[in-house]
């Protein structure tokens, strides 16, 4: 059995982190391969709410590997305050049950800043970013001016690297933004505490996930963002600065094409997007405000707070993220959230000018442009969130269930109804299979 790719199908929040939970449970490692603390997997286990930004969901399993591999883009403050949280409320992490890749490229706090300059500078056309530097971190990394966890557990080599690229950054701060300069003795009394703190958790995730995946354990990889916020792929500029298709699992972990069994796809029963960017089936905002307060947890933002845009599940766009990333199953999730709502209407295809598309266009811009084609489902009205047996859901939701597998053209795994664990029904014996 190969390794399990998670997929975010939409712009994000997709509740991939109450999946990979679940999932996690038949799993002996959790890998976070792209991405970096932008994003927010919130969970609830038992009365309990986490929101993990970093560390693999699995984290809250006893007996589980979580690593976080190349790809991701780490900011060593964030980690160690999660790590102690979580420590804080009994959760263990250590060496045994945590490693992270000594080739991680690492958000410093000039990215943060420059992310918030860079958002103010652009007015109008800015892309609404969670501001925690995501977009330099990788800029840095593919221009080559990063500095790595490996720079970061050596105390002489950090001092080393970090004093041409600050003063290189500082330069950036002052004459293109008019900013007061970082100063590198406060960077050095902040940052190397944190190499020391984090030395025992480096690795190289490399050797160690071929090694298990050759022998037979199940490695799930925890997708961040959605399809719709690659950066190569997705509705492009209004996205993140990562592969987070399925192919980001095996440049950000090092692990090849040839070891991924399953792609399984994450989509909400509607449609959310926090930031800027076109949004073909936003809903009315009355019915927007009705479904982002509807349920136990609203759609605000796990990591921003921000209100969520909401609207309709769009079925050319899911087409389209199936197709990037090979998609093999589906998982949808919130299901319950439509109990709430007096009409649900799904997005089968979009009319632009005369032509009629069944998938989303390449061309990002052309999106603002479409117009839906809408077909409506009939409402159930029923309370589904104590629901656990696919026999038990009223005739509606499956029909709903049973129309979107016909109209993406994948069956659906995994339906979720609500945050808790036991919320979720599974339609498959095993889901490594
Ligand atoms: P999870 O993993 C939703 C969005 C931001 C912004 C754009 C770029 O919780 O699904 P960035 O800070 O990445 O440069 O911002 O991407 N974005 C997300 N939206 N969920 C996320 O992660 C997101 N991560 C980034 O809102 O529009
Ligand atoms: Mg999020």
């Amino acid at each position: 059995m190969g390794a399990i790719v998670t997929v975010g199908c939409q712009w994000g929040d997709e509740g991939k982190g109450k999946i990979i939970d679940v999932i996690a449970q038949e799993a002996d490692c959790i890998v976070r391969h792209q991405g970096g603390n932008n994003a927010g997997h919130s969970l609830r286990i038992g009365d309990q709410d986490y929101v993990l930004h970093l560390i693999p969901s699995g984290i809250l399993y006893p007996g589980r590997r979580c690593i976080i591999g190349a790809g991701v883009v780490l900011d060593p403050l964030v980690l160690w305050e999660e790590i102690t949280h979580l420590r804080s409320r009994g959760v263990a992490v250590s060496p045994e049950n945590l490693m992270i890749s000594g080739n991680a490229s690492l958000i410093l706090s000039y990215h943060r800043l420059l992310d918030g300059l860079d958002e103010e500078a652009r007015g109008a056309a800015r892309v609404g970013t969670t501001r925690r530097g995501i977009g330099p971190a990788y800029m840095d990394k593919v221009g080559r001016l990063s500095l790595r966890v490996f720079d970061l557990i050596d105390a002489d080599r950090f001092r080393e690297r970090l004093r041409p690229v600050l003063q290189h950054k500082n330069r950036v701060l002052s004459q293109v933004y008019g900013h007061a300069p970082v100063n590198y003795d406060e960077m050095l009394a902040t940052y190397l505490p944190m190499g020391e703190k984090l030395a025992p958790f480096v690795g190289d995730e490399v050797p160690e996930l071929n090694a298990a995946i050759d022998a037979g354990k199940r490695v799930l990889f925890e997708g961040a963002q959605g399809a719709l916020l690659d950066v190569t792929y997705g509705t492009y500029p209004y996205v993140t600065s990562s592969s987070t298709g399925a192919g980001g699992a095996c440049t950000g972990a090092g692990v090849g094409p040839t070891k991924v069994e399953k792609v399984l796809g994450i989509a909400k029963a509607y449609t959310t997007r926090v930031g800027e960017g076109p949004f073909p089936t936003e809903a009315d905002p009355a019915t927007a405000d009705l479904i982002r307060n509807a349920g136990p947890i609203g759609e605000f933002g796990a990591t921003t707070g921000r209100p969520r845009r909401c609207g309709w599940f769009d079925v050319p766009l899911i087409r389209r993220s199936v197709m990037a990333s090979g998609v093999t199953h589906l998982a949808l999730t919130r299901l319950d959230i439509l109990s709430e709502v007096s009409i649900i209407k799904v997005c089968v295809g979009y009319r632009l000018g005369r032509h009629r598309l069944e998938v989303a266009p390449a061309d990002a811009a052309l999106l603002s442009q479409v117009e839906p084609e809408y077909e409506e489902i009939p409402t159930w009205g029923v309370d589904l969130s104590g629901i656990t047996n696919e026999a038990d859901l009223p005739s509606g939701a499956r029909e709903y269930l049973r129309r979107l597998e016909d109209w993406v053209g994948r069956p659906i795994q995994m339906v979720s109804v609500g945050p808790g664990r036991r919320q979720t029904i599974i339609r498959a014996e095993s889901l490594f299979s």
